[in-house]
């Protein structure tokens, strides 16, 4: 019978993992995945990660089911980390097999609770609206940035919430917006958070990027102002870019709600969704999560990592945007955007040129990775859009 099935496409961002592999010729060049890449163009892992790791080879005493809700001190952990323990408010979370994990969780929770429709702010990471669908969600979407002009359009983001349904969720990026980097000021989320309370929207904020934004706690200044103003939320967090956990698949669902009540009830039903999907999450990034930040050092330690991969973001970003408003003059809006992402003004035929002439890899989108950069790499790939 599998031939009633029709073969499904390759999902565009990651078949360019493969893509980028088969090519070989030497000068190529990875702006495709999500990917933090270091001076030398690897992938490290983190110090602390590598230390929490050897701990636990040595101390872990047994590999025998947690349950579905995964370990609550790494969930208290990672709730600390993003500042809502300091909001008061009422939480109850579930590990989770990475930010998509926890994404689809939340999509399936959605549909249970009878929630229809889910605003989407586009463009945005491809897989939100493929996740929302497969969960029978049907999306609403708005204009939330413009790419020639590398803008992003509040007064249309603020339109589409007026105008929505009480009972209607929104997504929200957390910071590091993905795909365009675009940044929402801390008033501009306050004034966000006034209007999902005032229409009675259910947020759903994702949080893929802590840290690689203006900081640990700048990257949550937006997420804290909404977690104080709105009756109930849900955050998704992904540790894959924050702690270089990307293959471990580590991440969390939390529902923050009016009572401790509400958010056990929201957690109970995260739980059995996650039953009857996967089981259980997998733990050794999580268990990875929890031994950094329980140690004082191995936190500091994972910190300062973290801040050097921002700084080296900051400096190739600055000097991308320095070059290529030379031919796009708005994108030198790019040195003030934030996170791994920008996307260029770039055709479909463009990127394949850059891809099939000069093995520059990005997505259709025109998006780049700018972490995939190297210093040296700067301004041969500078010269290379310009001269498309
Ligand atoms: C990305 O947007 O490149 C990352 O989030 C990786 C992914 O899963 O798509």
């Amino acid at each position: 019978m599998f031939d009633m099935l029709a073969r499904q496409p390759d999902d565009p961002l990651l078949a360019l993992i493969g893509l980028f592999r088969k090519d070989a010729r030497p000068g190529k060049i990875d702006l495709g995945v999500g990917v933090y890449r270091d001076e030398t163009g690897a992938t490290p892992i983190f110090r602390a990660v590598k230390a929490a790791e050897k701990a636990l080879l040595e101390t872990q005493q047994t590999k025998s089911y947690i349950g579905p809700e995964g370990d609550a001190v790494y969930l208290d952990l990672l709730w600390s980390l993003t500042g809502g323990n300091k909001t008061g408010r009422a939480v109850a979370g579930v590990q989770t097999p990475g930010g998509s994990g926890a994404l689809r969780l939340a999509a399936d929770l959605l549909q249970g609770m009878g929630v229809k429709r889910i605003l989407l702010g586009l463009p945005s990471w491809p897989n939100h609206a493929s996740i929302f669908k497969a969960a029978g969600l049907e999306i609403v979407a708005y204009p939330f940035f413009d790419v020639p002009s590398q803008t992003v359009l509040f007064d249309r983001m603020v339109e589409a919430l007026d105008g929505a349904s009480a009972g209607d969720a929104v997504l929200l990026h957390a910071s590091c917006h993905n795909p365009s980097g675009g940044v929402l000021t801390s008033l501009q989320w306050q004034e966000i958070a006034a209007i999902v309370e005032r229409r009675g929207l259910l947020p759903l904020v994702d949080l893929a990027y802590q840290g690689f934004g203006r900081g640990l706690e700048e990257d949550v200044v937006g997420l804290r102002s909404l977690l104080a103003a709105v009756p109930e939320a849900l955050v998704a967090i992904s540790s894959s870019k924050s702690f270089g956990l990307y293959r471990e698949r580590t991440g969390a669902i939390f529902a923050v709600a009016a009572s401790q009540v509400l958010a056990d009830t929201a957690r109970s039903n995260l739980a059995a969704l996650a039953r009857i999907s996967y089981s259980m999450p997998p733990d050794h990034g999580a268990a990875i999560v929890r031994g950094i930040l329980e140690s004082e050092a191995l936190k500091a330690d994972w910190m300062q990592e973290l801040d050097g991969m921002r700084a080296r973001i900051q400096t190739i970003r600055q000097s991308l945007a320095a070059g290529l408003k030379g031919r796009w003059p708005s994108l030198a809006a790019m040195a003030d955007q934030e996170g791994m992402f920008s996307l260029l003004p770039l055709s479909e035929a463009e990127v394949l040129r850059l891809r099939a002439d000069h093995g520059i890899y990005m997505p259709t989108s025109g998006r780049i990775n700018i972490a995939g950069l190297k210093t040296s790499d700067v301004d041969a790939v500078v010269s290379k859009f310009i001269a498309l």
